[in-house]
């Protein structure tokens, strides 16, 4: 069974030594190998499940160990990178060969973000590689933002977490792909569209999370999801419509009193989108384990976070 502690001298022993730890950052649990070391990165691929098509995030400690397995050469990488990192960015680039084509799944393009978390920037500059790290849960699930959620689900197939306690976001990072001229962001998450034009002017959106190469369309439109069937919409119009079933309820900010607690989650009850990311995932996992056949959820607002609040539900709901 895993380890969940704090020592992360133990941590860089094991990522060393060619194993998997699960690392904590501000978006969520990644499940962390050295992005060197190929037989390393295929056990992710193994561990979480994961279709080999599928590439894996490069987690850096500074732009220039970035630099060594990217091609940093687009002045809007510096701009974005002086601004947003360390934090929840993930920027597509065109890759150098010294990174493995197990890690960027062959494709031409690497994701690069350096993370914001204390701890895991202080594991980086412990290890002389990058660190591969997709979120750390099994393939097509709810991804984890406590320590507690990676145990649940890999404890019994990696030996160490390391505890960083609730990440701080809750989303994953939105991902900005330098494929075009005009950059595109392929996944909504932490870093809100409108801070990235504020700093690079307008880029283009995909509401589909394309960036993984050919993929059957419902693969890509179901993921976060739960086990329960989940179903959005306005919560007033689905409890008439599902009145006879025994079901929870997710709400942005309105809490409905006749609802016993247990099956009813807020987001945020203040209304704040930032306090809404932070929660969502742990408010699935928790809607998910209810007595309750049906899990009914409502979008929140759709700016800033709100954009990839609302793509999780949507693909939870999938
Ligand atoms: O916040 C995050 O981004 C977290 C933490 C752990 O950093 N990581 C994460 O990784 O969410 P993952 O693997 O669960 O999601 C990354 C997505 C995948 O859908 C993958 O297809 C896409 O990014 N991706 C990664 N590298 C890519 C590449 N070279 N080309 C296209 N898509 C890529
Ligand atoms: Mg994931």
């Amino acid at each position: 069974m895993a380890r969940i502690d704090t020592n992360i001298a133990h941590a860089a022993y094991l990522l060393r030594s060619g194993e998997l730890v699960a690392i904590p950052t501000e978006t969520v649990y990644g499940l962390a190998a050295n992005a060197l070391n190929e037989t390393a990165v295929s056990k992710i691929f193994a561990v979480k499940n994961r279709p080999s098509f599928n590439p894996l995030i490069v987690h850096c400690q500074s732009i220039e160990q970035a630099s060594q397995y990217a091609h940093l050469t687009d002045h809007r990488i510096f701009e974005l990178a002086a601004e947003f990192w360390p934090g929840p960015l993930t920027l597509l680039v065109k890759r150098k060969e010294s990174i493995p084509d197990i890690v960027t799944a062959g494709q031409p393009f690497v994701g690069i973000r350096i993370p914001n978390h204390p701890l895991t920037l202080d594991l980086l500059s412990a290890i002389d590689f990058p660190l591969a790290a997709p979120s750390a849960n099994p393939f097509g699930y709810i991804s984890p933002t406590t320590p507690e959620h990676v145990l649940e689900q890999l404890g019994d197939k990696i030996p160490y977490i390391l505890n960083g306690g609730w990440c701080e976001v809750g989303v994953e990072s939105s991902i900005l792909s330098f494929a075009h001229d005009t950059p595109t962001i392929v996944r909504f998450g932490g870093v809100p569209v409108e801070d990235i034009e504020r700093i690079i002017g307008k880029i283009e959106r995909i509401s589909h999370h394309t960036s993984i190469t050919p993929l059957s369309p419902g693969q890509l439109a179901s993921h976060y999801a739960p086990q329960k069937k989940l179903i959005l919409g306005d919560i007033d119009k689905l409890r008439k419509l599902y009145k006879n079933e025994n079901y929870t309820l997710i709400t942005f900010s309105k809490k409905y009193l006749d609802i016993p607690p247990q099956k009813m989650f807020v987001l945020s009850e203040k209304g704040d989108l930032h306090e809404a990311a932070h929660n969502i995932f742990k408010v699935l996992r928790e809607a998910d384990k209810t007595d309750s056949t049906l899990i009914l959820a409502e979008p929140v607002p759709d700016e800033g976070l709100g954009n990839a609040i609302n793509d999780r539900l949507k693909r939870a709901s999938a």
